[in-house]
């Protein structure tokens, strides 16, 4: 079965792993962290990185640095993970849904400011699939307002909006390094930010809110939501080769672009002129004039040992919200209809050219 995503791991991530553990400094301090923190900030262009356990704690804690909590609303897209609507629900705030743009399925900008009330705080636009969403004209908004904006760039290590690493043009950014992301430390993330005083308001609540003035004293909530120098040994390794893994992708989303054209029904992933997309997954969609339907094309690739997944379920459909009475009546009609006719195909960093022939010829056979 050729996998769906499967890491990449060399020499230089076991030479580092086994020197820190060498070292001894094996949990949350150690010189990977602070290393990693710094090497990865300047990467995305921001000054400061605060590592967390996973990419969802990153984006709760960038939400907790900002003072979001009961009472807030924070607006995101309808289509994404729900580590995004977990993190603003842990804060005590609420999800605040805007339908997706249908291209690249990223928040819908110009459904924005239907969307903010004399409630909201801030607006978490994900970098959906590893394409940068439109920024500027997000930021604009946001600004006029007087909204912080988190980016949710867990998918998109790397990619460029007008230039930019994303992750380090909002106020904030938030990164995964779960095993398939660009960058992976088995588990982990990371808030990024240029502003000192949220870094350190981040990095204070990361290490359970000691008070400046004395340890074990505590003036508000934190948590522990430490990186450990292992895994941030292994990020340091992973960041060193990003370059290639980013070439990587783009060679393998040339090929599929190349091995896929023309088959019926079938729609590809777009690049917009003004972004470098990473490809975190070569996400495609069917459209009505395939000969069958996203899930029965799943299943036939499966019987041709293609390994897929489908694309994200909407936050308005998820039964643990719906329990609370949140999103009933709501309809974010692009955002469904991307949920219900997408999947990935193989995307992995370790897939190899000839892997990704297979994956087009069966996608071919079952799709013409
Ligand atoms: C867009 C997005 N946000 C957040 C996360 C959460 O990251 P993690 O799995 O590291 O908690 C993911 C994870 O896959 C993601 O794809």
């Amino acid at each position: 079965m050729i996998p769906v995503n499967a890491p990449l791991l060399g020499e230089r991530e076991r030479e580092l792993v086994l020197e820190s553990l060498a070292s001894t400094w094996i949990s949350g301090r150690g010189k990977y962290v602070s290393a990693f923190e710094e090497a990865f900030a300047a990467y995305c262009g921001a000054r400061f990185g605060v590592t967390t356990p996973t990419g969802t704690t990153a984006l709760h804690l960038a939400l907790a640095a900002l003072g979001i909590g009961p009472g807030d609303e924070v607006i995101m897209p309808a289509l994404t993970i729900i580590s995004c609507a977990f993190a603003i629900t842990y804060t005590g705030a609420r999800p605040v849904l805007v339908d997706s743009e249908p291209e690249t399925g990223n928040l819908d900008w110009t459904r924005l400011e239907g969307a903010i009330t004399p409630r909201t705080r801030a607006i978490m636009p994900v970098h959906l699939y590893g394409h940068p969403l439109d920024l500027d004209p997000l930021l604009e908004i946001a600004h006029r307002h007087g909204l912080a904006v988190v980016e949710d760039a867990a998918e998109a290590h790397g990619a460029l909006y007008r230039g930019r690493p994303v992750g380090g043009i909002g106020t904030a950014g938030c990164f995964s390094f779960y095993a398939n992301k660009l960058v992976t430390t088995g588990e982990g993330g990371m808030v990024v930010t240029s502003d000192p005083q949220l870094a350190d308001h981040a990095r204070r609540l990361r290490d359970l809110a000691h008070t400046r003035e004395r340890r074990f004293v505590h003036d508000e909530i934190g948590f522990n939501y430490q990186m450990t120098n292992l895994q941030a040994a292994m990020g340091l390794a992973q960041l060193e080769r990003i370059d290639d893994s980013i070439a990587l992708k783009r060679r393998m989303a040339a090929q599929y672009a190349e091995g896929l054209s023309g088959v019926p029904g079938l729609i590809l992933p777009i690049e917009a002129p003004w972004v470098r997309s990473v490809y975190w997954m070569y996400a495609v969609r069917l459209d009505r004039g395939a000969r069958c339907s996203r899930d029965q094309a799943m299943a036939r690739l499966h019987e041709r040992g293609v390994d897929t997944r489908t694309f994200f379920v909407p936050m308005h459909w998820q039964p643990v919200f719906l329990q609370r009475g949140w999103f009933t009546d709501e309809q974010y009609p692009v955002a469904e209809a991307l949920s219900q006719t997408g999947f990935y195909l193989p995307s992995g960093l370790a897939i190899t050219p000839e892997e990704i022939e297979q994956v087009c010829e069966a996608v071919r056979a079952v799709l013409t």
